[in-house]
């Protein structure tokens, strides 16, 4: 689907992966609307490149139903990026001592990670599906995003590696549950990329990761993820598919 002019929405794209699709898609022309949390960082993020800011949190309804609304005031909504999303909890199924990791911390990894994904995919599928024209042939396209962790999850990331391995798992089945509807569904899994998320680590920490890349070594560029999430909109043959954007990294065990 060409953007020039469309309708996009990106979830979290208060920073990170989700703010340089949001620039890419800008850049193509696009009419985005980032839906974050709301700050002040991500509300300024936005007016930055041009987009408008819509506050919600992805697990609510009522919030991504009127964020919704909001957006189709503007026209028909196109494509969705959902970069929205949590790192994970680093906790081992078993404690030092032998005993059981807690179940709550497992849930809220999920619940934002997966549950999250499925609330944004449902809800903006139904606002797609009303779209009475299509364009390019679809009615619309999502860019769902997973993490190499769903192939190659690290000790201690059983909640985020389930998160997102389910991500990969729902990528096929919601394309062809929406292929009726002329919506394509894909998923992009990053491996280590240089964002807000990855900065919390130490220096030292960053380094040795961006050491184990194997070509090219270093840390992927979020514009780089942006520049896929775009392609994955513009290329209407491409459906139902996970692409790992890793520099070829597989990760050890620990
Ligand atoms: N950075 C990496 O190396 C990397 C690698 C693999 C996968 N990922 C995945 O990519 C996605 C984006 O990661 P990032 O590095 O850009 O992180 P980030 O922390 O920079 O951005 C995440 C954004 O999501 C927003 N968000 C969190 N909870 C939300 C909610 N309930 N409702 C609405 N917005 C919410 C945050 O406010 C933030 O703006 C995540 O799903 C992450 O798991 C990142």
């Amino acid at each position: 689907m060409q953007l020039a002019g469309r309708i996009t929405l990106v979830t979290g794209g208060g920073s990170g992966l989700g703010l340089a699709a949001a620039t890419a898609l800008t850049d193509r022309g696009a009419r985005v609307v980032i839906a974050d949390l709301p700050t002040e960082r991500a509300q300024e993020a936005a007016a930055a490149i041009g987009a408008r800011f819509v506050a919600a949190d992805i697990l609510d309804e009522e919030q991504l139903a009127v964020a919704l609304d909001a957006i189709e005031e503007a026209g028909p909504l196109r494509a969705v990026v959902h970069t929205a999303g949590r790192g994970g909890d680093r906790l081992r199924i078993l404690d030092r001592d032998g005993g059981p990791a807690p179940m709550a911390s497992f849930e809220e990894v999920v619940r934002l990670n997966l549950f999250g994904t499925y609330n944004v995919l449902r809800l903006c599928a139904a606002r797609m599906a009303g779209n009475e024209e299509l364009v390019d042939g679809e009615r619309g396209a999502f860019v769902l995003t997973a993490s190499v962790a769903a192939f190659d999850g690290q000790i201690g990331q059983t909640s985020y590696a389930a998160s997102k391995a389910a991500v990969h798992g729902i990528t096929l089945v919601a394309a062809r549950d929406l292929a009726s509807w002329a919506i394509r569904v894909n998923t992009i899994a990053p491996g280590l990329f240089d964002t807000p998320m990855l900065a919390r680590l130490r220096q030292d920490i960053r380094e040795g990761l961006a050491e184990s890349v194997p070509f090219p070594r270093r840390l992927g560029a979020p514009a780089e993820f942006g520049s896929l999430a775009v392609n994955m909109i513009e290329n209407g043959y491409l459906n139902g598919e996970t692409v790992r954007l890793d520099g070829s990294i597989r990760m050890a065990p620990r």
